[in-house]
């Protein structure tokens, strides 16, 4: 199988050196010959040799020279130095612009086998190491993000294409998107995935404790401040940091961070020195950047910066053929998760899943799944939907949970209409607001402060109403 065996490129000016060695390996390689280095260095892109045996002394371009213009192609072949002269600085020089091994002439035939063999072994190594790692990375990447929607398909391939590059990126989506999952992922699949991921969530720490969390802060540098402390920045050297919900960011941190991007440098809190680390910085937020920069609540120069590459994730009503798949994903892992065996939902559960708006996309579908599969009962699935917000025409298409349509536990069945005005307002009022408050629940994950700020109503008279109203996690 002639077409099998590996093609090494010979460039020597003197022709006998490709003709010994032809004649002592014709059975083993096929040999291709160039007299000069322009000759061959042409020659390596048009027969694409599988190693080269390169003559150091050579009339018009050194065989040191041609190395360097080897060197700038990508994937270029191993190569053997050979050379009349072993003056060590030849060696030197050859090894440090990467030459695979240095054979000294009169050669011995065997010896140049056993160095072609040894090297073309290695290689072949390299590549199937090379090869498997990147089936792996696809294969988690894939296993990881479920969906195969032509949308979340480009997300794949964008993430992809800027892992394994230094690029700072921002993720922007609507809560429950999988921002976390998409971070770890370009994490996961990048060169810094030996090292560590570091997650800091802007909007989890108070604003005065950010900057010590963030940059650390040197001893004596505020009332506590008893010993010198890293930052995070520090802790996640040659790693990465994922800067959640950066919208939150105080605008007197923004600053400190884009000095970060820019020179890789901040100082402590109270510190003087500089320090330096090598981060990559991949940021998310659900909020509107371009909006927070035009009330002055985002500096601009931050968010080009941060804004490198963007990866968008859609809202799950975006990407409604991608339920079925996630709906499977979630049974199975909830199955393996509680020890339960639920096959599949009924294609009428299913029908019912593809009308509703998904505010809380895919946590609040994984949320809803994990319940059926944990209460064994898909039925409840109508239950949960009640005051969902569907799609605009396609409410009446399942009046079971049409947000107009009263539910047991809401306050004015519908069956004792009454016909006092009042009552009537106060009904509709009390149906409203309890909608509200359970989609605010969802959206905050049953994070009742945050659902309260965003209702603008105290923490006391949330409790109150999630009482009232009946409302509980599971429901
Ligand atoms: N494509 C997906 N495949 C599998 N699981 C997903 C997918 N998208 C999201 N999830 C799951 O949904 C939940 C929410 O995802 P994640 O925490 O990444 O969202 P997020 O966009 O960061 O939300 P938030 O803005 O609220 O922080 C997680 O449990 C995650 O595992
Ligand atoms: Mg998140």
């Amino acid at each position: 199988m002639r077409q099998d065996r590996p093609k090494i490129l010979v460039i020597d000016d003197d022709p006998k050196v490709k003709w010994l060695l032809s004649e002592g390996l014709a059975n083993y390689f096929d040999f291709v010959s160039a007299t000069s280095g322009t000759e061959g260095l042409q020659m390596v892109t048009i027969e694409k040799p599988n190693l080269i045996l390169l003559d150091i002394k050579m009339p018009e371009m050194s065989g040191i020279d041609v190395l360097k213009k080897l060197n700038k192609m990508d994937n270029r072949p191993e190569v053997i130095m050979l050379s009349g002269h072993d003056e060590t600085h030849y060696v030197v020089e050859s090894m440090k612009n990467g030459a695979a091994e240095f054979i000294k002439k009169p050669f011995d035939i065997k010896e140049v086998e056993i160095h072609i063999n040894a090297i073309l072994e290695q290689n072949r190594l390299k590549q199937e190491v090379t090869h498997l790692r990147t089936e792996l990375k696809a294969k988690s990447l894939y296993d990881a993000f479920i969906g195969d929607s032509p949308k979340i398909v480009q997300v794949k391939g964008l993430v992809e294409q800027v892992a394994d590059s230094e690029l700072t990126v921002l993720i922007r989506g609507e809560s429950g998107t999988g921002k976390e999952i998409i971070a770890r992922m370009i994490h996961t699949i990048s060169s810094r995935r030996d090292e560590s991921f570091t997650k800091v969530n802007c909007a989890a720490i108070p604003r005065d404790l950010l900057e010590a969390e963030l940059f650390g802060y040197e001893k004596g540098a505020f009332t506590g401040a008893h010993k010198t402390k890293p930052g995070r920045f520090e802790v996640a050297n040659k790693g990465t940091m994922f800067l959640d919900e950066i919208g939150d960011m105080p605008l007197e941190l923004q600053s400190k961070l884009l000095q970060v991007l820019e020179q890789q440098e901040f100082v402590r809190v109270g510190g003087i020195t500089n320090i330096h680390v090598d981060v990559r910085i991949i940021c998310a937020t659900n909020r509107n950047l371009e909006e927070a920069i035009s009330r002055g609540r985002f500096r601009e120069d931050l968010f080009y910066r941060l804004n490198e590459i963007t990866v968008f994730l859609p809202p799950l009503r975006d990407r409604k053929e991608d339920i079925s798949l996630l709906v499977n994903y979630f049974i199975d892992k909830y199955n393996k998760l509680y020890q339960r065996s639920l096959s599949q939902i009924s294609q009428s559960a299913m029908d019912q899943l593809m009308v509703v708006s998904w505010p809380g996309n895919v946590r609040q579908l994984e949320n809803m799944i994990k319940q059926v599969v944990v209460r064994g009962d898909e039925s409840i699935i109508n239950d949960l939907l009640i005051n969902q917000p569907t799609e605009p025409g396609q409410s009446s298409r399942v009046s079971s949970y049409r947000p107009d349509v009263a539910s047991p536990s809401n306050p004015g069945n519908a069956n004792q209409e009454s016909y006092s005005l009042k009552q009537v307002v106060a009904d509709a009022v009390s149906r409203e607001e309890k909608a509200m408050i359970s989609r605010v629940l969802t959206k905050t994950n049953w994070n009742r402060r945050k659902a309260a700020d965003l209702l603008e109503i105290s923490y006391r008279s949330l409790l109150y109403k999630i009482k009232e109203y009946g409302l509980n996690e599971l429901k």
